[in-house]
Formats: structure tokens, C-alpha cells, sequence
């Protein structure tokens, strides 16, 4: 298969989106500093105290808003227009970037800030900028509205599909990820059993790094569209 068709699955993680303004979870001064994750990111601190992880994501969802996707979106957004092959973009990111950066078919496998989720019926509409503790749902009208945020300790979203797609990958990238969460981590050895090429982008080798076969350090603003244009002018 030449390098033109071949199928293209791109993880992505914070470090995509912190040119964007939005701050990262595990680098210094990052969410993780500043927020204990027992608090603001298990479904038994939502239960402990709805009011302060609703104005955790309601903080993250208005910063979202006024970010801009940066020139790593960009080019991933080309890749996926102009690379003849299947380009699959699977994000651990629950802000729009990717989208806004012009992508499409993005997997969002912790959520996204954008969507509210019924803990009592699981029905799911656009969040308001603002959630509010008994936020009702307009399906159900359970006062039991939640991020449509993956916690830790809940299962991610789209795994099968996630799957599928690394069982095909011929080319696996993670980019600007910590290489710390899991399942996400352990894609890079998925794509290795189907055979594919792997590649970190970071700003920093991550904790997986020694599992890919090639390495990029530097801004994923500089990294990104660099690698993506070479993938281009070889297919
Ligand atoms: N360009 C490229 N990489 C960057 C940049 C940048 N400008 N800035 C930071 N990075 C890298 C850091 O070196 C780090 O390895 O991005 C990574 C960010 O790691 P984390 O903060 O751990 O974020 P992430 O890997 O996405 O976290 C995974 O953990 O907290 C949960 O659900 C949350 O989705 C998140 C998951």
C-alpha cells in the first residue's frame, strides 16, 4: 500500500490546545495543581458537591468558548481534507478546537464541554454556558443534569469504534498528551499490533515515549503543521 491511501488514526491530548490559551491538566500550574481530581472529576465528587464541579466546567466551558483553534488544528483539519486516505481524529480534549480548526467526524472520548448528559435518563442536549446544580432535564425533566464529561472511574466513549480504527491504522500519532491515562495510553500498542508506524508529537517526551518508533519534541504550533505537510508532499 503506498504511503498515499494509507489510513491515518491522530490521538490527541491538552498539549494540542495549550497555545490556545487553555491550560493542560498534569504541567506545572496545570488544572491538576490547582483542583484536586477526587473533587471536580469522579462521579462521587459530583455527589459529594454538585455546586463546585459545576462551576469547574462552567469556568473551562466559557474559556473554551473564547479560545481559537491553533495552527496544529489547522493542519490536522488539512490532513483530513487532503490526504487521499482515511484520516481518524480520536481526542481525549473535551473543548471544540478541533472542530472550530475545522475537522470533522472528531471522537470525543472524555465528552465534550459543549454537551450536558441526564444522570437519571441519559438523554443529552447542548449544554447552556451555565450548568446549574438540578439542572432538569428537558427529556425526562430529573433535576439531574450533568457535564457530558467523562470522570475518572466511568468508561471512555466510542471505545469499540476507537478500537476498529487502530486495528487498521497504518500511521498512529499522539499528540501533546502525557501518556499518563488510560485506555488512551495504550492506543500506541494497539497501532503496534496492527503494524503501524507510530509517532509522538510533544512538547517534552511523554511517559510512553520509548513505545514509539519515532519521536517529535517541540510546540505542537510548530510540530503539527510541519509533519503534516510532509505527510502530504509524500502522498
Ligand atoms: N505542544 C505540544 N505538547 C505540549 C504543549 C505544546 N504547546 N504544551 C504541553 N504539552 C504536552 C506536555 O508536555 C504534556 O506531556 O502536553 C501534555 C499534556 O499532558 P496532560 O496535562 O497530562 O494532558 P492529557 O495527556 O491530555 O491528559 C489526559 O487526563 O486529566 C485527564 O481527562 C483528562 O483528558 C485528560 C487526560
Amino acid at each position: 500500500m503506498g504511503k498515499s491511501s494509507q489510513k491515518i488514526v491522530i490521538l490527541t491530548g491538552a498539549g494540542i490546545s495549550a497555545e490556545s490559551g487553555l491550560g493542560t491538566f498534569r504541567d506545572a500550574g496545570g488544572l491538576w495543581a490547582q483542583h484536586r481530581i477526587e473533587d471536580v472529576a469522579t462521579p462521587e465528587g459530583f455527589a459529594r458537591n454538585p455546586d463546585l464541579v459545576h462551576g469547574f466546567y462552567n469556568a473551562r466551558r466559557v474559556q473554551a468558548a473564547g479560545a481559537d483553534p491553533n495552527p496544529a488544528h489547522q493542519a490536522l483539519a488539512r490532513l483530513q481534507r487532503e490526504h487521499p486516505g482515511e484520516v481518524v481524529i480520536v481526542t481525549q480534549n473535551v473543548d471544540g478546537l478541533h472542530e472550530a480548526g475545522g475537522a470533522q467526524r472528531v471522537l470525543h472520548l472524555h465528552g465534550t464541554l459543549a454537551g450536558a448528559l441526564c444522570a437519571a435518563c441519559s438523554h443529552r442536549w447542548a449544554a447552556p454556558m451555565e450548568m446549574q446544580t438540578g439542572q432538569p432535564c428537558p427529556a425526562c425533566a430529573a433535576p439531574a443534569g450533568r457535564p457530558d464529561v467523562v470522570w475518572f472511574g466511568e468508561m471512555p466513549y466510542f471505545m469499540e469504534e476507537i478500537y476498529a480504527h487502530l486495528a487498521g491504522a497504518d500511521l498512529f500519532a499522539a499528540i501533546g498528551t502525557s501518556g499518563e491515562v488510560y485506555p488512551a495510553a495504550a492506543f500506541v500498542d494497539e497501532a503496534h499490533l496492527a503494524g503501524a508506524h507510530t509517532v509522538e508529537l510533544n512538547l517534552e517526551p511523554s511517559a510512553t515515549a520509548s513505545r514509539f518508533s519515532e519521536r517529535r519534541f517541540g510546540p505542537a504550533s510548530e510540530t503539527v503543521p510541519a509533519w503534516v505537510a510532509e505527510l502530504l508532499r509524500q502522498s
